[in-house]
């Protein structure tokens, strides 16, 4: 039976939960032109996934992207649906959670729902969600749609995670007369393997973005601000407080971008290589465009922010040798962390590595259980 606490723990008593992020694109989240790149491919996904499973990570996080972002590589031009990539993790798993990330807007409610429960069933309750309302205009207009403004793209999504909760709870045919999502006699079966339900989560960065993870989800994804745990450790402690005052519990994750090796100077060298001698600038200028990060708007740290955008779309650089990298694990987690989503640059070539020498150090420190 898939207990509820079970899945929210995504089955492992670890303190500390570790996953792999951005696996299912092209690059991954490095926006970088060395040959070692990411593929993104299935068969690359599917060993990365046994071996991850084996090695006692908890969860894998896809990135729902639509439309590549251009540049040299077509940065994540290639990727591969995230339920579907999903469900076949979990064919092929055991232990960890796979997660797809959705789109609310761009799918109906009710087919989401019955995929998700579909994924689930593959998995034995291991197939986890993340819901997202969209940034990128030009993905959406890929499917004719319109992005909401801001505010409504989560009172949208809130409707929506509403019918697909009823979905996955119902057991009465069901009308839903929503402001945006409107169902009649609906009837969806099998309901989420073993009585519980897909574990929820979402990325939201705004305030709009946070209270509908505080409302709605299980788990909020923030990411952590370079050199700043003490501001991280405000976040989670203010989202965990306003979630308890609406009588909820929320978990929150976030996310490291890692270049780990034998000692701290190769691991700077290598860092240097991908992410700045040989960053994809045209990928990266692009997306900075997009996310309207101009030079007018950031005079004081354009740069660092271009900087930062190459390596890992943002993620915290967690760069050195072994005992630094599990010491700035160890740091992220103490300021709250539940769980930290991990991206390398070529994560099967990398995961290894880190695993061997990172893992035991965690456990060292009381963080997860050996290996
Ligand atoms: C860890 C993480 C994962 C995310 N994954 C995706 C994604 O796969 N696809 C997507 O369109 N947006 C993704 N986002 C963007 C968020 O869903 C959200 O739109 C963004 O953080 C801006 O927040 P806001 O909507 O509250 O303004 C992600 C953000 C984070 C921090």
């Amino acid at each position: 039976m898939a207990i509820q606490a079970d899945r929210l723990a995504l089955y492992s008593r670890n303190a500390l939960k570790l996953g792999l992020f951005g696996a299912n694109c092209s690059s991954g989240r490095a926006v970088t032109t060395v040959a070692e790149r990411w593929s993104g491919s299935w068969p690359d996904c599917l060993r990365l996934a046994r071996l991850a499973d084996e090695l006692g990570f908890e969860f894998m996080l896809p990135v729902g992207r639509w439309k590549g972002y251009g540049g040299d590589t077509d940065y994540q031009g290639e990727t591969l649906e995230t339920v579907t990539w999903a469900a076949g993790l979990l064919a092929a798993t055991q232990r960890m959670t796979v997660f797809g990330t959705v789109h609310a807007p761009l799918i109906h409610p009710v087919i989401a729902a019955k995929q998700f429960v579909t994924a689930d069933h593959i998995g034995a309750g291991r197939f986890g969600l993340n819901v997202v309302c969209g940034w990128n205009e030009d993905e959406f207009e890929m499917f004719g749609a319109t992005m909401r403004a801001h505010q409504a793209r989560y009172e949208y999504a809130r409707e929506w995670l509403n019918a697909v909760k009823l979905c996955w709870s119902s057991r009465e045919e069901f009308d839903f007369p929503g402001e945006y999502v409107t169902l009649r006699q609906v009837r969806a079966k099998p309901k989420p393997f073993g009585g519980g339900r897909p574990v929820v989560m979402n990325a939201g960065a705004s305030p709009a973005g946070q209270a509908f993870a505080i409302r709605n989800c299980d788990a909020l994804f923030s990411m952590t601000p370079k050199g700043k745990l003490e501001e991280f450790a405000a976040h989670v402690q203010g989202v965990k407080a306003q979630a308890r005052a609406v009588g909820r519990e929320l978990d929150v994750y976030t996310v490291a971008v890692v270049t780990c090796r034998k000692s701290g100077r190769e691991a700077e060298e290598y860092y240097r290589h991908c992410v700045i001698d040989n960053a994809d600038w045209a990928a990266v200028d692009r997306i900075m465009a997009m996310r309207g990060v101009t030079r007018e708007r950031f005079p004081d740290d354009f740069d660092e922010r271009r900087m930062h955008q190459a390596n890992g779309m943002g993620g915290v650089p967690v760069v050195g040798d072994p005992d630094h990298v599990a010491a700035e694990l160890a740091a992220i987690a103490r300021a709250g962390a539940r769980g930290i989503a991990l991206s390398f640059v070529n994560y099967l070539q990398e995961v290894p590595f880190f695993a061997q020498e990172v893992l035991g150090r965690l456990a060292g420190m009381g963080l997860r259980a050996a290996g």
